[in-house]
């Protein structure tokens, strides 16, 4: 079990990942990114996969769960992912993984086959957990939830400049389709959709600055630490 955890879910390109390695900078937890697995097991699926096979292949998804190892490694301010002991931090961001990372994660032997994972990962630290199911289904007993929304093209605005910044040629109109196939698509699957949590604390970010954003977490988050301590 986890021994802390701080839950933040919500809508693509919300802010979720700045908003989780900010927090956990400042009160030094580990930040545990689940898109990034997504992404990693996407990546290798897309790999192997025929390159004429449109649909999804799921026996092919199977064979390869079984032999995959996904690993986070915090490295000072930043978290590595590793595919297989690969480096793969630059690999997943790519608009093609983008385009994929949805279908992928709506099968259900995909969604099990991670949630065991991050489980595993997080056992015995102190977490900042950010994704779409963490707070319901992934650590329904975390300490704090928080659901992060924001505007589409703010959100896309924000995806660009951060792709331009990584040397990635995309433009905006591709940005802010894939963000509204992937809300919809994450938000209708049937196994662990995209949902509000029932007890998380809703951010909308769409006016606000990243520092504000990291601001308003870290305040809910030691003020929760400080309650548990006065117990
Ligand atoms: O956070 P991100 O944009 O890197 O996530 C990529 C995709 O992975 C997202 O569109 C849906 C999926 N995902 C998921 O289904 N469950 C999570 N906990 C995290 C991500």
């Amino acid at each position: 079990m986890a021994a802390f955890v701080v839950a933040i879910d919500g809508v693509a390109g919300s802010g979720k990942s700045t908003t989780a390695k900010g927090v956990a900078r400042r009160l030094n937890l580990f930040y545990l990114d689940t898109g990034a697995m997504y992404r990693a097991f996407t990546l290798k699926y897309l790999r192997h996969r025929k390159a004429d096979e449109r649909d999804i292949d799921v026996g092919l998804i199977e064979e390869l769960l079984s032999t995959t190892a996904v690993d986070l490694c915090q490295e000072g301010d930043e978290v590595r992912v590793f595919l297989d002991r690969e480096a793969v931090s630059l690999a997943i961001r790519t608009p093609e993984v983008s385009r994929f990372v949805s279908q992928i994660s709506a099968i259900a032997e995909v969604r099990e086959w991670m949630v065991a994972r991050q489980r595993e990962v997080a056992e015995g630290k102190r977490v900042v957990c950010e994704g779409r199911d963490i707070g319901t289904v992934v650590f329904p007993e975390a300490q704090v939830k928080i659901f992060m929304d924001a505007d589409v093209k703010v959100r896309a605005a924000r995806r660009l400049k951060e792709m331009g910044e990584k040397k990635m040629d995309t433009e905006m109109g591709e940005v802010i389709e894939n963000l509204k196939f992937r809300d919809r698509y994450d938000s209708q699957r049937a196994h662990s959709p995209l949902k509000r949590a029932a007890d998380a604390i809703v951010i909308d970010t769409t006016n606000i600055t990243i520092d504000q954003e990291i601001d308003m977490v870290t305040k809910i988050v030691e003020k929760t630490l400080q309650d548990k301590r006065a117990l």
